[in-house]
């Protein structure tokens, strides 16, 4: 079957947050795709829609086996069907974590620059952000942990938290299986809980995917709460779906309490069918997305050796969100950012919001039709050059 992935949709409905922006403007910004989801998920809605009954439901294990057999088509690795609970999210899940697990006042780690949200859940929670901020090559364009400090943040006995975002959103990093157990066994070691945040592991354009931390060997994952979702992979943020995989018993007996008490654990009407269509049917699809996916980073990526070589992209295989060494054009990624919106309407989001060395960088998303890329790149290469020229 083929799918489209060139249609440009009418994006202003179904009251899109990322399309809330004025008529000339071209948003490549919040992570959400410009392509309707799998055709298989629509019509399970579609089929759900129909039966017009939308009282409370409950999880079926249909829900988890079918959670269970995508992680170990997709991922080789098989997580335990009675290790799952249902949660409304993952940043929900996330926030109710950090305040289940750690007390008011507790550091809670963070590798910046890192997906801004991570910093809401501690901030709002009373918590304060302690980054193991990671090390840039600006010679290769390459992320790496730095592992000395992140040892010593974990060993400060506040630290009772950390985030990890595995694969990594903005850098677009696949953590292989060292680092995890590295990262893992330190964890372990200073008695600091580790929640993995793999909301991007399906969408790897590698040829050997992601690691899924779950399977490290289980002596690792005694305080490991992993969280999942078809959100990113299958267009389907608003469905309000994901699976939160916690191999320990008590510490998914607490989890589980944290999201009950805080009202994240009861499925909406499409949660559940539209979940177990996706992870049961979907797998075609998204391999015909991440061929449009790298197709699409290929364009970028051509255009920008043509017309903007001053534009350096950090080599990432997960996510269709790219992230770009800017420091030859600025060492002020929000000026940067603004000036554009303002000069071409393309809007990219400035490195900046995310942390650490931020502001020298631009993330872009790239999960668009043909049309529209072009369209963003030909904005972009327009407003460098006026900003070079201001
Ligand atoms: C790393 C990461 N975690 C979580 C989310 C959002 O998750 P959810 O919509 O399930 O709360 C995003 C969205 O961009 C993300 O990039």
């Amino acid at each position: 079957m083929s799918y489209d992935f060139e249609t440009l949709n009418k994006k202003r409905a179904g009251n899109s947050a990322k399309w809330d922006v004025k008529a000339n403007e071209l948003p490549m910004t919040i992570a959400d795709m410009d392509f309707k989801t799998a055709p298989e998920i629509i019509e399970a809605l579609q089929t759900k829609i129909a039966m017009g009954l939308f009282g409370y439901e409950e999880v079926p294990k249909e829900y988890f086996k079918a959670v269970a057999d995508w992680y170990e088509t997709e991922h080789n690795v098989r997580p335990k069907e009675d290790w799952m609970i249902f949660a409304t999210g993952v940043v929900p899940a996330l926030s109710s974590a950090v305040r289940r697990l750690t007390s008011l006042g507790d550091n809670i780690l963070v590798q910046a620059p890192v997906y801004n949200i991570f910093y809401n859940s501690i901030v709002n929670s009373g918590r304060h952000v302690v980054s193991n901020d990671l090390i840039y090559d600006v010679k290769t364009h390459q992320y790496s942990i730095d592992f000395a400090d992140l040892e010593e943040k974990l060993s400060d006995p506040l630290t009772n938290m950390m985030i990890l975002c595995n694969p990594h959103n903005p850098v677009g990093k696949i953590w292989n299986v060292a680092e995890l157990t590295k990262i893992a066994s330190l964890c372990q070691k200073y008695d600091v809980k580790l929640f993995s945040d793999e909301i991007h592991g399906d969408l790897t354009l590698n040829e050997t995917g992601y690691n899924p931390i779950f399977g490290l060997d289980t002596k690792y994952l005694s305080n490991v709460v992993v969280a999942v979702s078809p959100s990113k992979t299958f267009n389907v943020a608003a469905m309000h779906a994901a699976t939160v995989i916690v191999p320990n018993a008590n510490l998914r007996g607490q989890v589980s309490r944290g999201l009950n008490s805080e009202e994240l654990a009861e499925p909406n009407f499409v949660a559940i069918p539209g979940t177990i269509a996706a992870y049961t049917k979907g797998h075609q699809w998204l391999q015909a997305l991440k061929t449009k996916l790298r197709d699409n980073r290929q364009l970028v990526l051509d255009f920008l050796e043509q017309n903007i070589p001053e534009i350096k992209w950090v080599q990432g295989e997960a996510t269709y969100l790219l992230w770009f060494d800017v420091a030859e054009i600025t060492d002020d990624a929000t000026e940067l950012a603004e000036f554009i919106r303002k000069d071409s309407g393309l809007i990219v989001t400035p490195g900046s919001v995310y942390g650490g060395d931020g502001r020298h960088f631009i993330r872009m998303n790239i999960a668009s039709p043909t049309e529209m890329i072009q369209d963003g790149l030909n904005r972009l290469q327009k407003s460098v050059r006026d900003y070079q020229n201001k």
